[in-house]
């Protein structure tokens, strides 16, 4: 029940702390990871030598984010692939692929067909699911549940912090079976895992009337383009999809580094581009590199709202507003630039009048191809 919220979306996103907290719970013991569920395929996991991960529209956004941390982490290759794209292109696979399914519902007819084919071709399938007893983690070799708790409003936030948790265990996991992170370093990325529910709190506080007063001034706006790098590019598309879905307002996320090679022409006065900005404390140049596309939109006239690490001064001149967001190292940035994006969504679709709950033309869990 909504419990005295306006809306079930502003009630899951409330809820994105607790279902990253909740999906951590009891799977982390003395700073390394703790699976027991993974227990059955742990000689599977063991054999493999790549990772594909399935998922369709806000899970396949997880699933890109996870990809940047499990490749690091475990250094085996990741792809990350459509479920609808994949079933349908005859695939290469066998049983030192395991295949990663991210559904929330468990029931997306794309994402089960998609299980279902690769388990006939012979690769290890491990179903991310937040829905107990769903069909697709039934079909799958192994279940890793999200515990973000039900999820009811269409369009999916809290699920989409626990899919990149669930991920980010199993990432630590493969890379302390493949010993590709030590001991301490596995320790590390928990101790910062550990700390995102605090931090995604502090986001939603500080930043949700700022973005709902942004939302209602630009309730006309005909197109809004998202930017992000890294793992700060899947946060890019899933800010677009919340706009379409939710608002129903034409919205595109980019690679930053893709700008030069064609949507740069797109940029016009006026045109409001939220950026994903990374980390200035990052040792790569990233940082940098998407301060200098700021200044190349800008200079079209563009109006940014960038998504910066608190004490980022280096933006601040370009930008015509700045989201906040605390400080944490690359991998984990993700689950805390997302959420204004989120609360950008639902306001916006409030500003219009727009039930934030029950999108046109879309359902919940879409169990049909
Ligand atoms: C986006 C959204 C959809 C779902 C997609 C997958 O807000 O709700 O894109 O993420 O339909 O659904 P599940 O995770 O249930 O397989």
């Amino acid at each position: 029940e909504k419990g005295g919220w306006p809306s079930f979306m502003k009630k899951e996103i409330a809820e994105e702390p607790d279902a990253v907290a909740n999906t951590l719970r009891g799977r982390t013991h003395d700073g390394a990871v703790a699976l027991p569920e993974l227990d059955g395929v742990a000689e599977a996991l063991s054999g493999i030598n790549r990772v594909l991960v399935l998922g369709c529209g806000t899970a396949a956004y997880a699933g890109m984010v996870g990809k940047y941390a499990i490749e690091a982490w475990a250094r085996i290759p990741v792809d990350v692939e459509l479920s609808h794209e994949f079933r349908y292109r005859d695939p290469v696979l066998d049983e030192h692929t395991l295949v990663v399914s991210v559904s929330q519902s468990g029931e997306t007819m794309d994402t089960l067909m998609a299980v279902r084919y690769a388990r006939e071709q012979g690769a290890r399938t491990l179903s991310i699911c937040n829905t107990q007893g769903a069909t697709i983690p039934r079909e799958s070799d192994a279940v890793l549940y999200t515990h973000a708790g039900p999820e009811v409003a269409v369009a999916s936030t809290k699920a989409f912090v626990a899919q990149v948790t669930a991920l980010y265990l199993l990432g630590l996991h493969l890379a302390t079976l493949r010993g590709t992170l030590d001991a301490d370093a596995v320790a590390a990325q928990l101790t910062e895992l550990e700390a995102v529910p605090t931090k995604i709190q502090r986001v939603v506080e500080a930043s949700s009337a700022r973005i709902a007063e942004l939302a209602h001034w630009m309730s006309d706006t005909q197109s809004v383009l998202f930017l992000g790098r890294h793992v700060g590019f899947p946060v890019a598309l899933e800010g677009a999809l919340k706009l379409k879905e939710l608002a129903y307002i034409h919205a595109e996320g980019f690679a930053a580094g893709e700008l030069k090679h064609g949507p740069i022409a797109l940029i016009e006065p006026g045109q409001i581009v939220f950026v994903v900005v990374p980390s200035p404390r990052d040792p790569s140049s990233l940082h940098k590199k998407v301060v200098s596309n700021i200044q190349e939109i800008r200079a079209r006239g563009a109006r940014v709202i960038a998504i910066a690490e608190l004490g980022d001064v280096a933006v601040v001149p370009f930008a015509d507003e700045v989201i906040r967001i605390p400080l944490a190292a690359p991998f984990f940035e993700p689950l805390l630039s997302v959420v204004p994006l989120h609360v950008f969504g639902m306001e916006l679709a409030t500003a219009k009048g727009l039930d934030v709950d029950q999108p046109r033309n879309l359902a919940k869990s879409v169990t049909v191809e």
